[in-house]
């Protein structure tokens, strides 16, 4: 039995401990806003928070994470105005918008980590997510604008 918080919720899992953190969220709490991508940690679609740090929900199996508080991309924000959200719509950010769950729950781990993160350090923490249309400068520029609000 694997017991942990799910964007507040308290949550138990009695299932396969091997099985992913993203078929959990997905397919049995219906938190389908985080996405499959690649399967193996190369993409970032699955990024959600574990214990406030990014993490790739495809790779991090049940077992790991007993006792874990695991926010998703629908419980960052009550209300969607999470500064990271806010900047991401005032930069109209998304283009077909399947890896941007991912994007700014990564961002919003760094901020939260690193309010005042230079330039540099956002594009670090942000190159291991990969968007197939190319939004990789209105990213750059919502995330920047991220530090302000
Ligand atoms: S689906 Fe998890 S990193 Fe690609
Ligand atoms: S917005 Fe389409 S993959 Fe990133």
């Amino acid at each position: 039995m694997v017991t942990l918080r799910v964007n507040g919720v308290q949550r138990s899992y009695d299932g396969d401990p091997a099985m992913p953190l993203l078929w959990y969220v997905r397919d049995e709490l219906g938190l389908t806003g985080t996405k499959f991508g690649c399967g193996i940690a190369q993409c970032g679609a699955c990024t959600v928070h574990v214990n406030g740090n990014a993490a790739r929900a495809c790779m991090t199996p049940m077992g790991a994470i007993e006792g874990a508080n695991v926010t998703t991309i629908e419980g960052l924000s009550p209300d969607g105005t999470h500064p990271v959200q806010r900047t991401w719509r005032d930069h109209s950010v998304p283009q077909c918008g399947y890896c941007q769950s991912g994007q700014i729950m990564q961002a919003a781990a760094l901020l939260e980590e690193h309010p005042n993160a230079t330039d540099e350090e956002i594009d670090a923490a942000m190159t291991g997510n990969i968007c197939r249309c190319g939004t990789y400068a209105r990213i750059r520029r919502a995330v920047r604008a991220a530090r302000e609000v």
